[in-house]
C-alpha cells in the first residue's frame, strides 16, 4: 500500500499545503514519484508535475481537479510554498497554477517561489499554465498573474502550450490575453464555480495531446 501524500514537498512552518476549501475529499493517497530525492526516476519523468500556489484553497482546489483529471498514478502535486527547483527539474511535463492578488500580483508564496524556477533548467520541458482570477470586481487585471508565470516558464527554455479560449468570460483587460486566448486556463470560483470543473476536463484532455500522452 502506498502511502505517499496527496501534496508533494518539504513542510514549511505555519503551512498546511494539504488543506483545501472542501477538506481532503480526494479517495486516498496518490503515489509518489520520487521519494523526495533530486534525481528523476524514469517514471516522474513520464508524470505529470502539477505546482500550485493558493490563499484561500481556490487554486489548490483546482489543482487537485486537474490532477484527477490527469489520474492519479500519472500526475504529482506540489504546493509552491514547499517545493524547489529540483521538484520542478524532475518533470518533463509541468503545469503551474497561481491565483492573482493585488492589482493582477502573483499569490504570495508565488513571490518567493518565481526566483525557484530562475534556478531551474526547463529547456525540453513542456509546460502549461492556469491561473484563478475575478472578472467582476477584477475585470481590468484578469488572471494578470497568469501572464508573469507564463513569461518566466518561457524565459526559462520551456515549451508553452495549453491556451484557452476567451470566449464565456467577461472582463475589461487581462495580460494573460494572446489575441482571442489566454495563455493558459482561466478560472473564476466567485462568479463562474460551477464552470470549473468542465473547463478543467476539457483542459487536461487537450492538455493530454498537447503533452503527447496520447
Ligand atoms: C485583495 C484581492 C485582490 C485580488 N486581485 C485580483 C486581480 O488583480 N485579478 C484577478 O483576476 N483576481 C483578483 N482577485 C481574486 C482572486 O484571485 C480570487 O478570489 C481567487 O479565486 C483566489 O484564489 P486562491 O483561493 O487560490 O488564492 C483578488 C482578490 C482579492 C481578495
Amino acid at each position: 500500500m502506498d502511502d505517499a501524500p496527496l501534496v508533494h514537498g518539504k513542510a514549511r512552518p505555519g503551512r498546511d499545503a494539504g488543506a483545501t476549501e472542501a477538506g481532503d475529499d480526494m479517495p486516498g493517497p496518490i503515489r509518489s514519484g520520487g521519494g523526495g530525492g533530486d534525481t528523476a526516476t524514469g517514471r516522474e519523468r513520464e508524470k505529470v508535475g502539477i505546482f500550485f500556489g493558493s490563499t484561500s484553497y481556490g487554486t489548490a482546489d483546482a489543482a487537485r481537479l486537474i490532477l484527477a483529471a490527469f489520474g492519479r498514478d500519472a500526475a504529482d502535486l506540489y504546493d509552491v510554498a514547499r517545493a524547489s527547483a529540483a521538484d520542478v527539474e524532475r518533470y518533463r511535463r509541468l503545469v503551474f497554477g497561481t491565483s492573482t492578488w493585488g492589482d493582477g500580483g502573483l499569490q504570495h508564496d508565488w513571490d518567493t517561489f518565481i526566483h525557484e524556477l530562475d534556478r531551474a533548467d526547463l529547456e525540453g520541458k513542456v509546460a502549461a499554465v492556469f491561473a484563478l482570477g475575478d472578472q467582476v470586481v477584477w475585470s481590468k487585471s484578469f488572471v494578470d498573474s497568469m501572464r508573469t508565470v507564463h513569461d518566466k516558464l518561457k524565459e526559462r527554455g520551456a515549451h508553452l502550450v495549453g491556451s484557452w479560449p476567451s470566449e464565456g468570460y467577461t472582463f475589461d483587460a487581462s495580460r494573460a490575453l494572446d489575441g482571442d486566448h489566454f495563455v493558459g486556463l482561466a478560472l473564476d470560483k466567485m462568479n463562474q464555480r460551477d464552470l470549473t470543473a468542465s473547463r478543467v476536463e476539457e483542459w487536461v484532455s487537450r492538455l493530454r495531446r498537447e503533452f503527447g500522452m496520447e
